[in-house]
């Protein structure tokens, strides 16, 4: 079904054609004062130049070619030349009806469904997640549901950091503590033990401290890449250790990030392309893309329109050793072989940009990637806290994501209570607090558009009132509570049927309503769930002032509240897609 936008343009357009004007200048936008209209065109006043009229003429025999017409009950001229148009309520009526039969409420799918590979997440193993990587987890997540509503075939993949120096540091730490352990005996050639010989707490203690350690000490920094380095050319031990702590980490990670309701298809790593490296250094090497700078191999991508210094792209540094870049590359190159993506987008924090404008270059160079396949960088700015730096504990260290979640479930809990004077069980209290919270921390990050810095405010997001997560909850939960009351009045809310809209308010509920196809295409194309929220907020507000202004259930008139419970219904299956594509869902009740 067509977006509503398009409907109206065309009609206006065929009315610049008949009036003898160039009919591109029909095009028309949500009106800007909808105290005025619903909707307008601004093509007179464009036109006004080319046929030497003014532009009120202009729009005023435009206007005239328009009455009449069944889709308008005002298409006025105004001063200095714009033209004003309301929708007829029958009109409006048969789009939303169209729109709540059809699949998807109507929206029209692209003509090409692409395959899409989404880099984010990105933890690195052995290193407890922190709010940076919410921002990553909670963006690509929203962004991958939006581009697979819109019938893209999507592959998330985490990308785990699971090859640097983080695990040398980690084994050697573990070296000084239990040099015993059977792993560091060279001459062993037997199996190693099933469980790991640290938990994941220790683990978390292990890496810092030992980070700690090398910054301190270039003697123990220099057995940490020697570590890495053994690990990485496959020391049997040191892999076998290096497979417990993936094991464990990941254990770890799997569980917070099924707590965020996020999910990957691929829990692929850095290290899961180690052996492709030799085999793309070489073609690289034999192609002459790469040459030598001071014992180091790389790839230079500085391009003459340049205004700003873009650095060769590192393959190999002097000592032979990889780096971020080059399993990135090899990562690019798996993929081309093995899922032929149309597009790949990373989601990662925008201070890495300039490091992917060079990889994306090095790869298009080198024909890693067709000409065609489309790298897009999804950069994203800092949480911050209330002081406007990032985000840390109150005792000013790194925030951990468990310990800002655990923060607002306990907020959210004592809000939670028995908001329709029911009963609740602790265990329902506690898990609609959990829902709650989710969908303020989700809601919170992406209301922005995603490469702005934002401060993560607990009031502010947790709160039922303004453009939160929680706001939308609400109404939904209120659409919901007045459903199952008129169900059990013994109606059904599938046979309800829309109608004409009878108050100023419902009509500019069903407006807003009827922008739904324009919204998700336009969030889709531009990656950018911040439109969902903005239409939610609007949608959420149309719908409580209908509300405020009417009386749904106590109505008289079967037909009209039959119509009235049809379009709260619409609402709420509106309302409940967009925020499961924001990658959270919706109580019952609150
Ligand atoms: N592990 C990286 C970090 O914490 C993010 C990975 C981003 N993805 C990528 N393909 N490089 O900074």
């Amino acid at each position: 079904m067509k977006k509503i936008l398009d409907l109206i343009s065309k009609e206006v357009q065929a009315a610049f054609a008949a009036a003898g004007y160039d009919a591109q200048l029909g095009r028309v936008t949500v009106s800007n004062r909808p105290d005025l209209c619903e909707y307008q065109c601004n093509g007179a006043m464009a036109g006004a130049k080319k046929y030497k009229k003014a532009p009120l003429i202009i729009a005023g025999e435009v206007a005239e070619q328009l009455r009449g017409n069944e889709m308008f009950s005002q298409a006025e001229a105004v001063a200095p030349g714009f033209l004003n148009l309301k929708l007829t309520d029958a009109f409006l009526r048969d789009y939303l009806r169209e729109m709540r039969s059809a699949e998807k409420f109507g929206v029209e799918m692209p003509a090409h469904k692409e395959t899409i590979v989404i880099d984010y997440g990105g933890p690195n193993v052995a290193k407890p997640l922190h709010v940076g990587h919410l921002r990553s987890a909670i963006i690509g997540e929203s962004v991958k549901r939006i581009l697979r509503y819109m019938g893209h075939h999507v592959i998330g993949d985490i990308h785990l950091g699971d090859w640097g120096l983080q695990m040398g540091l980690i084994i050697t730490e573990l070296r000084e503590r239990q040099p015993d352990l059977i792993y560091f005996d060279e001459a062993y050639t037997g199996e190693y033990p099933k469980d790991a010989p640290f938990t994941i707490s220790e683990l978390e203690e292990i890496y810092p401290t030992a980070s700690g350690k090398s910054k301190e000490d270039p003697d123990y920094k220099g057995r940490a890449m020697e570590a890495t380095f053994k690990l990485q050319s496959g020391v049997r031990g040191y892999r076998a250790l290096w497979n417990h702590i993936i094991a464990v980490s990941v254990a770890d990670l799997k569980k917070n990030y099924e707590k965020l309701h996020v999910e990957f298809d691929l829990w692929k790593g850095e290290s899961d392309v180690h052996d492709r490296i030799p085999g793309m250094v070489a073609y690289m090497k034999d192609q002459g893309y790469a040459h030598e700078s001071e014992g180091a191999l790389v790839v230079d991508v500085k391009e003459e329109s340049d205004t700003k210094e873009i650095p060769p792209c590192m393959i190999l540094k002097s000592d032979g050793a990889s780096l971020y870049n080059t399993t990135d590359l090899a990562t690019i190159m798996e993929r081309m072989e093995q899922i032929h993506p149309d597009a790949m987008i990373y989601v990662v924090d925008k201070r890495q940009e300039l490091y992917f404008e060079q990889v994306f270059r090095c790869a298009r160079k080198t024909k890693l990637v067709r000409p065609e396949t489309k790298l897009k960088f999804l950069g994203f700015g800092t949480m911050n806290g209330e002081d406007g730096t990032p985000f840390k504990t109150r005792e000013g260290g790194v925030m951990r994501l468990e310990t800002l979640i655990g923060d607002i479930n306990r907020v959210m809990y004592e809000r939670t209570g028995t908001g329709d004077g029911t009963e609740m069980t602790p265990e329902e209290t506690r898990s609609i607090a959990e829902q709650v919270a989710l969908a303020a921390v989700k809601y919170g990050d992406l209301s922005n558009q995603a490469s702005k810095d934002y401060i993560f405010d607990v009031e502010k997001f947790s709160s039922s009132e303004g453009d939160t997560g929680p706001y939308i909850l609400y109404t939904i939960a209120r659409i919901k509570s007045i459903l199952r009351k008129y169900e059990e009045q013994g109606g059904s809310r599938d046979k309800t049927m829309l109608r004409e809209a009878c108050s100023g308010g419902e009509k500019e509920l069903m407006l807003e309503l009827a922008g739904f196809q324009a919204m998700i295409t336009a969030a889709c194309e531009e990656t950018a769930p911040h439109k969902i929220c903005a239409y939610m907020y609007n949608l959420a507000n149309a719908l409580n002032r209908f509300y405020h202004e009417t009386k749904i259930l106590t109505e008289e008139d079967e037909k009209k509240k039959a119509g009235w419970i049809g379009l709260l219904a619409l609402t709420a299956d509106v309302l409940e897609t967009c925020i499961d594509l924001l990658g959270f869902s919706a109580p019952e009740r609150m």
